[in-house]
């Protein structure tokens, strides 16, 4: 694991900038992130559990940690996958979202601020307890794991997932990258006000110091036997981790920072359906192609599991 921010910060600051940027974000997170809850992301998140739990087991009570806007669990609720739906996140901004989402969708959201790294539950609560996107913002790992352990009863399922990969993460720095200088090039040639979006065009103080804060809020990134082996320090047993997302991830990645750098109408009307088609297949490639021969560290996105002791 990297050194992380907290140690330069302090721990209260690390959670206080957590808080900020996904307060922030929170408004405009499920349009950065094309986050929605029909059948597109219902398959995905469904696609995403199943790997880590295929035997098709359902689960009563589920807790999700940095749930976000509720894009994990309120998509596994729509999969019939999960009974009674219970939500957290440091961010009041993110729970308050989430409730509303499931609000919408007919789902009885249990919402409530909590730090993953002392969870306001009491012991053997949920038989579930999933997380997405959400590991690798934690300062203090063990503690978030112990946790994580704790409010689950014997034989409860943990599936976090969603963790970027140490040489995933590198590959993916430089398809940014390269893309980034492929905008400007295209800006420097049509006219860069033509072409570039101001990003902080609008915002006040406050939420530009926000923004300010992406580059802070990821402290980590594993090797996918890092993550198993906080999870058998906390006394799991049963741990097991998958990767995926190869040639999609550097796509997805270009595709996003693409989106993100220029003007509002620059890209064609048929782009975002482009985009999708295009990451489904290379999804599939790589599902059925290069997981044969790519090592696991190299894709992307790492799912883990792992079931606490009857
Ligand atoms: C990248 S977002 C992922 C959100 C959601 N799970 C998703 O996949 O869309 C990370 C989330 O973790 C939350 N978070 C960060 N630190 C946290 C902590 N210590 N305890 C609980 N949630 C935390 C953030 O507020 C944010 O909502």
């Amino acid at each position: 694991m990297n050194r992380s921010v907290a140690e330069v910060t302090g721990v209260a600051g690390v959670k206080a900038q957590q808080v900020a940027y996904h307060d922030w974000e929170s408004g405009h997170y499920d349009h950065k992130w094309s986050i929605s809850f029909d059948q597109r992301c219902i398959d995905y998140a469904y696609g995403r559990f199943r790997k880590a739990v295929p035997d098709g087991r359902r689960f009563d009570r589920a807790l999700e940690v940095g749930c976000g806007t509720g894009f994990f669990l309120l998509n596994l609720a729509q999969a019939g996958v999960v009974g009674a739906v219970h939500c957290t996140d440091i961010s009041k901004g993110m729970v308050d979202t989430c409730v509303a989402n499931g609000a919408r969708l007919g789902i009885d959201v249990h919402g409530r601020v909590a730090d993953v790294e002392s969870l306001p539950h009491d012991d053997d609560s949920f038989d579930l307890v999933v997380g997405h996107a959400v590991v690798h913002h934690l300062p203090d790992l063990p503690a978030a794991f112990a946790q994580l352990r704790r409010v689950l009863e014997p034989g409860g399922r943990l599936v976090i997932a969603g963790e970027p990969t140490r040489a995933g993460d590198r590959i993916a720095a430089q398809v940014k990258r390269a893309a980034r200088i492929g905008v400007k090039l295209a800006a420097a040639a049509a006219g860069p006000k033509r072409i570039l979006a101001d990003p902080t065009a609008g915002l006040h103080t406050d939420e530009r110091h926000a923004a300010a804060l992406e580059a802070e809020v990821d402290l980590h990134i594993f090797d996918p036997a890092d993550l198993e082996a906080l999870a058998i320090s906390a006394g799991f047993t049963d741990v097991s981790t998958v990767t995926e997302e190869l040639t999609a991830n550097w796509f997805g990645w270009a595709t996003r920072t693409v989106e993100a750098m220029v003007r509002p109408g620059v890209l064609p009307d048929g782009y975002p359906w482009f985009a999708y088609r295009t990451w489904q297949r290379l999804f599939a490639f790589d599902e059925m192609v290069a997981q044969r021969f790519v090592p696991k560290g190299v894709f992307y996105n790492c799912i883990l599991t792992a079931t606490v002791p009857e």
